[in-house]
């Protein structure tokens, strides 16, 4: 297969990252479709660790593409701050791999400050956003007067409207959000300096990525966030501000619908989510923070630990039909090493009923029982596998049965977080 998306099927953080590095190998393009520098995708190749937010997951292979396609929401200061940050560990050297479509929304100094002064003022009710402002700048682009790229090439034009939002934007924050309002000059030095920087990266990504599927070189989009934070179909309103599911590939990169070969969902083989909402199957206590630990589940954008739980196999049949999915790879199986016996929620209890399937109305996930099947764990280190014959007997019966539930055939499974740490069943490049 040519085009592939790869996507979360939780809340984010699954290991998207890992994955999209190692399938880049195979892949000539890599593309960003929707979110922003709210994502945090970490990758470990030849023992360094690196986080990429904005820049996607092929940027440590040599000479491949890698496009920042028109549904994202991008800052252009954390954009060159993640590029001179790379280049100065000697990655991601060549500009003319960076492809940023002029379509793409900038994410603007205001709109960072209206996030974390309307999470500060919410107190309980917050969400738990990553504070970089991707809300409020998905919401200017619905309004339509955000910013895109392309408006940076006339300058004086930009800087009319940019000061107008400035003006527009100090109002809100002085008189509804009780906040500091934002120093217009401050603003406008900065965007002048950065604009010299990202003008070179302008593209038209659709007209790109439509060449090179004629082409026939192979694509792989990678999906941020997860479907369970995604704007329609997650726990609005503890969601992101974007639609995270594959369909989200065909505005947002843009590629056509037709054109797309296959959907890679990934998932961890328990649950994390950060922030704020209803998570069915979470755990507390000492076998939280045991997993917490051993899984080093602490936010890779703002550091705060993740919540824990086990894996809901109701959300990932949701995920499974939202996203088309073709394949599923289990993240982090290691990490459940020495937990005994293990449990996979495998329905939902409301009131009298069984829900095998996610009930209508995602406010029913504040009230849902998960109903659990217990197995039994192992005790070996997963992390040298790389074949299912190199598990433990009771691992391979959890992935059976995970799949099994969740209605997807296996396509990989992670025993650990370095690039080769896979055992990779059907890559969807090489079928
Ligand atoms: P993403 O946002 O989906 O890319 O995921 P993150 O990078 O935010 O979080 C996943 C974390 O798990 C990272 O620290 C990865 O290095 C790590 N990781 C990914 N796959 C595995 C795995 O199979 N085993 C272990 N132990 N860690 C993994
Ligand atoms: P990756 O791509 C985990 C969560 C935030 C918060 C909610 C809204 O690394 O998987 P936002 O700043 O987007 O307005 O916050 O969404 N969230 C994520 N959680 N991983 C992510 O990205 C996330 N991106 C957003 O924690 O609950
Ligand atoms: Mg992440």
């Amino acid at each position: 297969m040519k085009t592939v998306a790869v996507v979360g099927t939780q809340w984010g953080d699954e290991g998207k990252g890992k994955i999209v590095d190692m399938l880049a190998a195979d892949a000539d393009v890599v593309v960003r479709f929707q979110g922003g520098n709210n994502a945090a995708h970490t990758l470990v190749v030849d023992g360094e660790k690196f986080i990429l937010r904005l820049i996607p997951a092929g940027a440590l292979h040599p000479n491949k593409v890698c496009v920042i396609g028109n549904g994202t929401v991008v800052d252009p200061i954390a954009l060159n701050e993640e590029i001179a940050a790379l280049r100065a560990r000697g990655r991601f050297t060549d500009p003319s791999l960076l492809k940023l479509s002029c379509d793409a929304h900038m994410v603007m100094p205001y709109h960072r400050a209206i996030d974390r002064a309307r999470e500060a003022r919410a107190g309980r009710r917050a969400i738990g956003t990553t504070g970089f402002g991707i809300g409020p700048a998905y919401e200017d682009k619905m309004a339509r007067t955000g910013l895109r790229f392309d408006e940076l090439v006339n300058y004086a034009r930009f800087r009319e409207k940019l000061e107008r939002n400035i003006a527009d934007k100090n109002a809100y924050l002085r008189a509804v959000l009780k906040a500091k309002p934002l120093k217009a000059s401050e603003i406008i030095d900065q965007m002048k300096r950065v604009r010299a920087c990202v003008l070179p990266y302008l593209c038209d990504t659709g007209a790109y990525l439509a060449e090179a599927a004629d082409a026939g070189r192979r694509i792989l989009f990678e999906g941020a966030h997860g479907t369970m934070l995604d704007i329609d179909h997650g726990t609005y309103p503890f969601v992101t501000s974007s639609n995270c599911i594959a369909g989200a590939v065909f505005s947002g990169a843009p590629l056509a619908p037709g054109r797309l070969d296959a959907v890679l969902g990934i998932s961890k083989a328990y649950t994390t989510r950060v922030g704020g909402g209803p998570f069915p199957t979470e755990i507390k206590g000492a076998l939280a923070n045991r997993l917490r630990t051993e899984g080093e589940e602490f936010g890779s954008a703002t550091g705060r630990p993740r919540r824990i739980g086990w894996f809901d196999a109701v959300l990932a049949r949701l995920a499974v039909r939202l996203n088309g999915m073709w394949g599923l790879a289990l993240t982090k199986l290691d990490v459940l090493t020495g937990i005994d016996p293990l449990r996979v929620c495998m329905a939902y209890e409301l009131g009298k009923e069984r829900h095998v399937e996610m009930p209508p109305g995602r406010a029913a996930l504040e009230r849902v029982r998960p109903v659990y099947e217990e197995m039994p764990g192992w005790r070996e280190s997963l992390s040298g596998a790389r074949a299912l014959d190199d598990l433990p007997l009771n691992a391979r019966h959890y992935l059976e049965r995970v799949a099994e539930l969740a209605g997807v055939p296996l396509a990989m499974v992670g025993v650990g977080a370095p690039r080769e740490a896979t055992i990779v069943l059907r890559n969807p490049f090489l079928v």
